[in-house]
């Protein structure tokens, strides 16, 4: 008892440090809005060769899949109204001792639990840790045994459920029985958006649930926005803000379409060697952003946007192209390759937890 309340008074004290250092360091800085700014060359990038890191997938691993061009490594993002301080993976391993960070959601969420995984094995190559994969809650964790932190990954493409019913898999917006297994991380950084616009046969349910209706089709912009509100009460409900921190990860957008960024003639993102210069991006954003973001203020618990849509945009660079999984077939400017744009990610989250 004695001790816990000793711990309390530290904890307090530690508090009031980091707070005065914040106020001190930052000045008229506070509302420095990190997500507005441009990028940059750093030669001392990138923050991790990907060929060394234990943890890349190979479908992110642009260098090994002989993508021939390297300027895309060197970029770093730079707000205009203030600096972020640099990962430290060995301050991040202290910091979360005993602690647990999980990012939940589709292939991006992949992309970007993989990338804080080789940052922090790049700035602490000797940490050991251990993996475990459960196939049935379709997890993954690796647990840094020194520090007992575990950065784990939820694989679920709409947060939401698909259940088996007769009349065929039903994508239910009002249902979240996952939930369950997000419970207890000490940071949760949640993340749906790709996969709501997929129809024809990958697409991975035959109906729709909202309500009491069962529907073979609807908006799907709408459908994503039911589904947000859905996990918004989740949080609502289930998140015990002093235990809990949350981000959402934020719509990460795709290359496809030249016009998008002034050149209607490219091959979607292939060839791509520079972003877009500045701050803007010419193109609309995408739908799924003002959905979201409306979403989001109704929610009563503290939930931060990693609001990375015009950065990512602007890095028309920054896709696997040809150079991805199906490097024979397909054309991915959808995901990011690693080392790249998820670093910056998770620079800006690095910065946001703390
Ligand atoms: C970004 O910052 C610039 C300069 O500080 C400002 O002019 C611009 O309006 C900001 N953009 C957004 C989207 O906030
Ligand atoms: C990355 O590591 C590989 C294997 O050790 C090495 O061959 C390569 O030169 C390294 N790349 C860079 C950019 O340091
Ligand atoms: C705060 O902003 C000013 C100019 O807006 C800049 O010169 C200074 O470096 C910034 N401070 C920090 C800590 O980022
Ligand atoms: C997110 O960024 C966009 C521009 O990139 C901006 O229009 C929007 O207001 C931002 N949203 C939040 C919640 O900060």
């Amino acid at each position: 008892m004695s001790f816990k309340v000793h711990q309390r008074f530290c904890f307090s004290l530690l508090l009031v440090a980091i707070l005065l250092v914040f106020v001190e360091g930052e000045g008229e800085n506070i509302t420095c809005d990190v997500f507005n700014g441009t990028w940059v060359v750093d030669q001392s990038y990138p923050l991790y060769n990907a060929s060394i890191c234990p943890f890349i997938g190979k479908e992110f691993d642009c260098v090994k899949n002989g993508r021939p061009d390297q300027l895309y490594l060197k970029y770093r993002w730079q707000p205009h109204a203030c600096s972020l301080s640099s990962f430290d993976g060995q301050n991040f391993l202290e910091k979360l001792k005993g602690k647990t960070i999980m990012f939940v959601g589709d292939s991006l969420s992949k992309n970007h639990w993989l990338s804080l995984l080789c940052m922090i094995h790049s700035s602490v190559p000797s940490a050991r840790y251990s993996v475990k994969t459960s196939m049935v809650d379709d997890m993954t964790t690796y647990t840094f045994m020194d520090y007992e932190m575990k950065v784990m990954y939820h694989h679920s493409l709409y947060l939401v459920d698909i259940v088996e019913e007769k009349i065929g898999r039903v994508l239910k917006l009002d249902s979240i029985t996952s939930g369950k297994l997000w419970l207890g991380a000490d940071y949760l950084v949640f993340n749906t958006w790709h996969w709501w616009p997929r129809r024809g046969p990958t697409q991975p349910f035959d109906f729709i649930q909202d309500g009491d209706k069962v529907l073979k089709d609807m908006d799907r912009v709408v459908a994503f926005g039911k589904a947000i509100d859905t996990w918004g009460r989740w949080v609502d409900e289930n998140i015990d803000p002093v235990k809990s921190k949350v981000f959402f990860q934020g719509i990460s957008p795709t290359h496809y379409n030249g016009a998008g960024w002034g050149e209607p003639r490219a091959e979607a993102c292939l060839g791509q060697k520079e972003p877009v210069p500045g701050d803007k991006y010419p193109g609309a954003m995408p739908a799924a952003l003002a959905v979201l973001e409306n979403e989001l203020k109704t929610i009563k618990k503290p939930v931060t946007l990693l609001n990375i849509t015009t950065l990512s945009l602007l890095r028309k660079d920054g896709h696997p192209s040809k150079y991805g999984l199906n490097w024979k077939t397909g054309m991915d400017c959808s995901h990011w390759c690693l080392a790249g744009v998820p670093d910056a990610w998770s620079v800006l989250l690095y910065n946001l937890m703390f």
